[in-house]
């Protein structure tokens, strides 16, 4: 490969997968002491799709990334020269799905491949960071996809958290372009209130008790209030960075964990809900997919036009937060 000269960076093109098996609240009366009622009056949930056996996140990266080749035939994927998997799922924790993709997709091996560990702010930290290796000149053509099968780390005795989560995947390829396409890059981390979202792994004394389930355990009031009190904070940095303000946004694509919260977050904010694009009623919490699987199905659609500003933020277990504004190709 030849020397790459720095440059800036924008979205080529996406793509998604969702799988096939759907839980509906209805299955969820069966599962645990629930209803329709409360889950969609908390949370906005009506289905999500879930993984089913000898399925894994592996399985939806792979098949979102087909789906990004069907769409746009013209893409050569062997010359991607990065790629960076946002995921909490992944089916080892080596070999990487990152490497597991550029096996499957016959990659070249002097690719880079890595995992980011970014919880439902993968997505859009995987794109920062594409964006910061295109501009270092390490890469010119970087894969970014998010892929989570959320269901599989679920605890289905606990109503508060099971009747959340659903699986998918989303792949976008970025690319160096002339002009910037990708602005107001912002990550951070609060690692104080990580105690609220989390899943054990080797060490199981956490927050004064013991969990041994290696499953996911949330306070959800308590991220909810976090998200209330930080988000705001963030996508403020995210516009000032890109020098733009909320008037130029013509889409909103937060993380789709909860529907009330998007709407309390868009109350707070002053931004229009039908200018807001979701996937939490049709898909649950999906992790870092929920940016994707809301934003790519609107850009096929027609709502998301060329040339549209969409501010895209990612929150959640660590508890951390990502975003960004990308213009969309
Ligand atoms: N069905 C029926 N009742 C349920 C229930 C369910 N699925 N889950 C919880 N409840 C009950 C609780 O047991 C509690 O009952 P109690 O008052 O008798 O003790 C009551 O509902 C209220 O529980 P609470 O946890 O306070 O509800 P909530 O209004 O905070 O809603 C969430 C719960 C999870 C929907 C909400 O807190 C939330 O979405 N938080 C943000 C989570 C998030 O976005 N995480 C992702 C970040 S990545």
């Amino acid at each position: 490969m030849g020397r790459i000269l720095a440059a800036h960076a924008r979205v080529v093109t996406a793509g998604i997968f969702v799988p096939e098996r759907v839980l509906t609240n209805a299955d969820f009366e069966k599962l645990v002491d629930t209803n329709d009622e409360w889950i969609v009056q908390r949370t906005g949930i009506k289905t999500r799709h879930v993984v089913s056996e000898g399925e894994h996140a592996s399985t939806l990266a792979f098949n979102a990334i087909d789906d990004l080749l069907e769409h746009h035939p013209d893409v050569e994927i062997e010359t991607v020269d990065y790629i960076l998997v946002a995921s909490t799922t992944s089916d080892y924790v080596y070999p990487s799905l990152a490497a597991m993709i550029q096996d499957r997709f016959g990659i070249p091996t002097t690719a880079g491949a890595l995992d980011i560990s970014g919880a439902c702010a993968g997505f859009a930290y995987g794109i920062n960071l594409a964006t910061g290796l295109i501009a270092s000149g390490q890469a010119a053509r970087v894969l970014v996809v998010a892929a989570d099968a959320l269901t599989r780390s679920a605890d289905y005795t606990d109503r508060s958290t099971c009747v959340l989560f659903g699986d998918g995947a989303g792949a976008v390829l970025i690319e160096q372009s002339e002009n910037p396409g990708i602005l107001g890059m912002t990550s951070g981390s609060d690692g104080s209130a990580g105690k609220f979202l989390f899943r054990t792994n080797f060490r199981f004394d956490i927050n004064g008790t013991m969990d041994d389930t290696r499953l996911l355990r949330q306070d959800g009031r308590n991220v909810f209030r976090w998200v209330m009190e930080n988000i705001p904070g963030t996508i403020a940095s995210i516009l000032d960075r890109a020098g733009l303000t909320l008037d130029d946004i013509d889409w909103f694509a937060p993380h789709s964990a909860n529907l009330r919260m998007i709407e309390a977050l868009n109350k707070r904010m002053e931004f229009p809900m039908e200018r807001t694009l979701l996937s939490v009623v049709d898909y649950g919490n999906t992790s870092a997919v929920s940016v994707p699987l809301a934003l790519i199905p609107a850009a096929r659609d027609g709502r998301v036009k060329s040339g549209d500003r969409i501010l895209i933020i990612g929150f959640g277990g660590g508890l951390v937060s990502a975003g960004n504004v990308l213009v969309w190709p």
